[in-house]
């Protein structure tokens, strides 16, 4: 599904993974949309994959499609040498792959854990890595050059529920690799997280429930535009930024704001009486 690469030295490229379809794509496109080539990842998602090639085709130039299965470390490791190969270089990274399946603590397996971190933390260190080698090699002809990694988070981490116990427990792990790598990895390559909420693309959160969730929403969250594809293009933009996690409210349109919830004064502190008799 490749089209010929303009050769243009100065357009920056970014890897964005699950950049088939969903957020991902999203991300995909607001990054082409403000001058980054995009290099999208999939597993299955074919035909979207080659979709989201075209439109940020449309937006920059030279977009391709790269396909790995992000559980398997071997094709963990083939692909940001395979987009390099075929860009000449690569200067960002979006994790956002990201394998979601339901469990909780009474079905709770090492075999839903391990596929989790594999996918979702494991994956994300392992591109990281390979980032900051290439950012090395780099560095050997150009003194200036510097990337950055965006690790896709989730606000659960900061509200936890008792449910996604495998996918909670591997998002974890990302966070704590997000700081970790930011050390390790600095000054050639910064970390960076973003942490959306549940939102229009949480497929167990559409319709109604959507609304509700919408309508609990504080005003000021509502009127953002600070949606989690902006924050992924400051989190790779503003260089000053590294080590940290950007925590995202997801855009709510207008017609489903509510007036907001005022708190009644907390009642004047009354001390208790003092005990004078004997038990
Ligand atoms: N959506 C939300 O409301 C929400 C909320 C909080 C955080 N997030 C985070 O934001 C990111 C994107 O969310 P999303 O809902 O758009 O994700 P998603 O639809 O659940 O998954 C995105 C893509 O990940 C790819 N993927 C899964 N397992 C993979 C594997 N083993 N190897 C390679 N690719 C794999 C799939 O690609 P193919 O389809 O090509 O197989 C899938 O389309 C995730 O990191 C998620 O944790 C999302």
């Amino acid at each position: 599904m490749s089209a010929p690469i303009p050769q243009v030295a100065s357009l920056r490229t970014v890897l964005v993974t699950g950049a088939a379809k969903r957020l991902g794509r999203e991300i995909a496109l607001k990054l082409a949309a403000n001058g980054w080539r995009v290099a999208v990842h999939y597993r299955d998602s074919v035909e979207e994959a080659r979709q989201t090639v075209a439109d940020c085709s449309r937006l920059t130039p030279g977009s391709q499609a790269f396909r790995s299965n992000l559980g398997n470390e071997t094709a963990v490791r083939n692909l940001l040498p395979a987009v390099i190969e075929a860009f000449g270089q690569v200067d960002a990274v979006v994790n956002c792959a990201s394998t979601f399946e339901h469990d909780t603590a009474a079905t709770f397996s090492f075999t839903a854990m391990e596929k989790h971190m594999r996918s979702n933390a494991g994956a994300a260190i392992l591109i990281a890595q390979a980032l900051h080698n290439h950012i090395t090699e780099r560095r050997k002809t150009q003194p200036d050059a510097g990337g950055v990694v965006v690790n896709l988070l989730d606000q659960k981490l900061w509200n936890k529920t008792p449910d996604f116990v495998s996918y909670t427990l591997s998002k974890a792990a990302l966070d704590a690799a997000n700081s970790m790598l930011a050390l390790a990895l600095r000054p050639l390559v910064r970390v960076v997280g973003v942490a959306p909420v549940m939102g229009q693309h949480q497929p167990l959160l559409r319709g109604e429930k959507l609304a509700e969730r919408s309508a609990e929403l504080p005003e000021h969250h509502r009127e953002t535009d600070l949606d989690t594809k902006a924050a992924v293009l400051l989190a790779l933009q503003e260089e000053s930024i590294s080590g940290t996690t950007l925590l995202v409210e997801e855009e709510v349109p207008k017609d489903k704001a509510q007036a907001p919830v005022v708190e009644p004064p907390p009642a004047p502190f009354v001390p208790p009486a003092r005990r004078t008799g004997r038990r």
